[in-house]
């Protein structure tokens, strides 16, 4: 089929006010909106600032409604525990009221903040639709972090309620969530009213009595009351108004809230389901990401819904739960047309099974594209994942704040030739520019700093949660008028976009977001440590994983091996597994420039033997010998 991208994308750019309103009647409104956008509103203008609706009702009760509700909703797919569920949309229904029944009569009511911190399991996605359901804001924090970084998200969110589970499964060890829990409640400030523990058959958590409930025993009373005639009504709230907030890692050990308004959210992952994944009601898509990621939010969660698809929810690894075959088995199992994963997935399978042989031990008939992102799809990777499925590989590129695709290549639209190490063209809605340090846009096939006109498009945030002027100053100050989205890339003569990495300290290290900056505030609160530099190393699985260089203190006696283990358990302490720092190394001095400023670029380039430029304001160049030797002693 020839793609009607072109078409689309002139249709967006010759209207685009006109393009979302349109887009907009794939949704069902309380009051539909008659105003595309208000420029005047929020930060940079609010999308569809008349409407009305509730995004739970359009998740949900809609397909019900419709006739669709004996139709699998969620598939709960779980190696590490054996077990598998299937959940109609019906079934869904009933759990979601009985929990927004039970979060009600709790106290939680439009607008007051809720935390999830759960794994992989079908009352995370309850939790999400049960607060969308009443109004409430949703906050997920990934299991993988340290109980100090969950504190701060207490503290930035204020939530009235935690929703919880008694554990998370990982192939080496059983993750107990409760006391990370109950530690970061004693470390926040704020001290959330109540906390709701889902008990799992692995592992039974304490709870503390006035505080803690029991899942079962409250969903078991809700089922009674509204078997009883109790009504859980959706209810409506403001397109503007928030439905979540998402922390992700910038620059400072502060995490960004990122706001998601119920609106733009409902357009904008409605039509992309369907455009860009090519993926409607009635057909399974498979979503291989965490619901603690904007991923699992966006395609395992509300996309999938919100069209009336089937979403796999999958708890287990691409290796090792049981084999390399384990995304295929899936795939296979549950008819899934699309599989949406990392590349660092992709990697790991294709380190176990470099000859491809584990998919063609399954039916794949069904499957008709594998989609990638969360970090750079190196080249080899896709070709590997291309000659072992037979099937479209889709590297896309996108943010946890635009909130769905950036640059794609639209399967539903029909394919653009694809070009490996290319995620393709921008979507309609993201007028990508690539600018120079000025904010000129710069010619077809030069570098720049990658940044979206404003406005940012419907579903993309509006705003850093409480925090307006951060950000005004993270985003929108650097190139007046413009996003700057802290990568850098160039646009090739086809407008093909290529992203080539951060400008920022952010890295990624198994497609999760993390802030080397972060990293550096927690090794230097060890008492030993004068200063550090934290870069991201090149990694052939993970992409990137993190590498520390520390100067110690004068009259430091501990001997350097101790030191560095010490190093390595305070980041898993405070930032938690998920950072996967390892690697940390004591030199005698870091390399800087004349005016003091660590020069981690060059130190990058170091460790991962790429060619540079000496700096020429280096104070020190003995300082680079250093880390030369004892990189290459490593
Ligand atoms: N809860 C608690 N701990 C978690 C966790 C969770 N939800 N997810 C990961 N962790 C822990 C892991 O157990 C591991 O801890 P360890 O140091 O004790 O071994 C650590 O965090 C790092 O985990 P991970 O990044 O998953 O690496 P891994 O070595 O366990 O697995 C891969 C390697 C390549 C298989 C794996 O990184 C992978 O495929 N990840 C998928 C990436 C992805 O889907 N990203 C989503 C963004 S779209
Ligand atoms: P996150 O907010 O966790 O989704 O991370 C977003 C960052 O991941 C982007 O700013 C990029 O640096 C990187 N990223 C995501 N997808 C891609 C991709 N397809 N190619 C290159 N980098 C990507």
């Amino acid at each position: 089929m020839t793609s009607q991208y072109h078409a689309v994308q002139e249709a967006w750019r010759k209207d685009p006010f006109g393009f979302w309103l349109d887009a907009a009647r794939g949704i069902d409104w309380t009051k539909p909106p008659e105003t595309a956008f208000d420029a005047d509103g929020g930060v940079y203008g609010r999308w569809f600032p008349d409407g009305e609706l509730n995004t739970c009702h359009n998740a949900v009760d809609r397909h019900v409604i419709a006739g669709n509700g004996a139709r699998s909703a969620i598939i709960h797919d779980s190696p590490v525990t054996g077990s598998k569920r299937t959940i109609s949309y019906e079934a869904l229904l009933a759990e979601v009221k009985a929990l927004a029944l039970t979060l009600t009569e709790l106290g939680v009511a439009m607008g007051d903040r809720v935390i999830i911190y759960m794994p992989m399991i079908p009352e995370a996605v309850f939790s999400m639709l049960a607060c969308a359901r009443i109004g409430a804001i949703h906050s997920v924090v990934f299991g993988g972090f340290a109980a100090k970084e969950l504190a701060a998200r207490i503290d930035d969110a204020a939530p009235k309620l935690v929703l919880s589970a008694s554990c998370g499964i990982e192939p080496t060890r059983k993750v107990e969530y409760k006391p990370l829990l109950d530690k970061a409640i004693e470390l926040a400030t704020h001290k959330p009213g109540a906390v709701i523990v889902k008990q799992r058959p692995e592992l039974e958590a304490a709870l503390i009595d006035g505080r803690d409930h029991d899942w079962e025993a409250l969903r078991a009373k809700a089922m009674a009351q509204i078997d009883a005639g109790t009504d859980v009504p959706c209810v409506p709230v403001k397109a503007t108004d928030p439905l979540y907030v998402l922390y992700t890692s910038g620059t400072t050990g502060k995490p960004k809230g990122v706001v998601r308004d119920n609106g733009g959210h409902a357009v904008s992952l409605h039509w992309s389901l369907k455009n860009i994944f090519d993926t409607d009601a009635g057909e399974t898509f498979f979503c291989a990401s965490d619901v603690g990621w904007v991923v699992g939010h966006c395609y395992i969660v509300y996309a999938p819904l919100l069209r009336g698809a089937t979403s796999i929810l999958f708890e287990g690894k691409p290796i090792g739960t049981p084999d390399a075959g384990t995304y295929w088995r899936v795939v296979a199992e549950h008819g899934a047309k699309v599989l949406f994963t990392a590349p660092t997935a992709i990697r790991g399978i294709r380190k176990e099974d470099p000859e491809g042989e584990m998919p063609k031990r399954y039916d794949l008939s069904k499957f008709t594209a594998l989609f990638l992102a969360g970090e750079r799809a190196d080249p080899e990777t896709l070709l590997w994942a291309e000659n072992a499925l037979d099937r479209p590989v889709i590297d896309h590129w996108w943010q946890t704040e635009s909130g769905w695709p950036i640059v794609a290549n639209p399967l539903g639209l029909g394919l653009m030739p694809i070009k490996r190490g290319s995620p393709t063209v921008p979507m309609p809605g993201f007028d990508v520019q690539v600018l120079d340090p000025h904010g000129q846009p710069v010619g077809a096939n030069d570098m720049g700093a990658i940044a979206i006109k404003l406005p940012l498009p419907p579903g993309a945030l509006p705003t850093l949660w409480n925090a307006d002027e951060r950000f005004r100053e993270s985003y929108l100050s650097q190139f007046p008028g413009y996003y700057a989205t802290s990568d850098a890339g160039f646009l090739d003569d086809d407008g093909y976009l290529y992203v080539m990495g951060r400008t920022d300290d952010v890295i990624n290290t198994a497609g999760h977001r993390l802030s080397t900056g972060e990293m550096e505030e927690a090794v230097g609160t060890h008492p030993a440590v004068a200063e550090c530099a934290v870069i991201g190393m090149a990694d052939d699985l993970k992409g990137e994983i993190p590498c520390g260089f520390v100067v110690l203190k004068k009259g430091t006696d501990k001997d350097r091996a101790t030191i560095e283990k010490e190093l390595v358990a305070i980041v898993r302490e405070q930032i938690g597994p998920v950072a996967a720092f390892r690697q940390v190394l004591v030199v005698d001095r870091l390399p800087k420039t004349r005016s003091g400023k660590i020069l981690r670029r060059t130190i990058k380039a170091i460790v991962d033997d790429q060619p540079f430029d000496t700096p020429a304001t280096i104070e020190d160049p003995a300082a680079l010998d250093e880390i030369r030797t004892i990189v290459r002693d490593q």
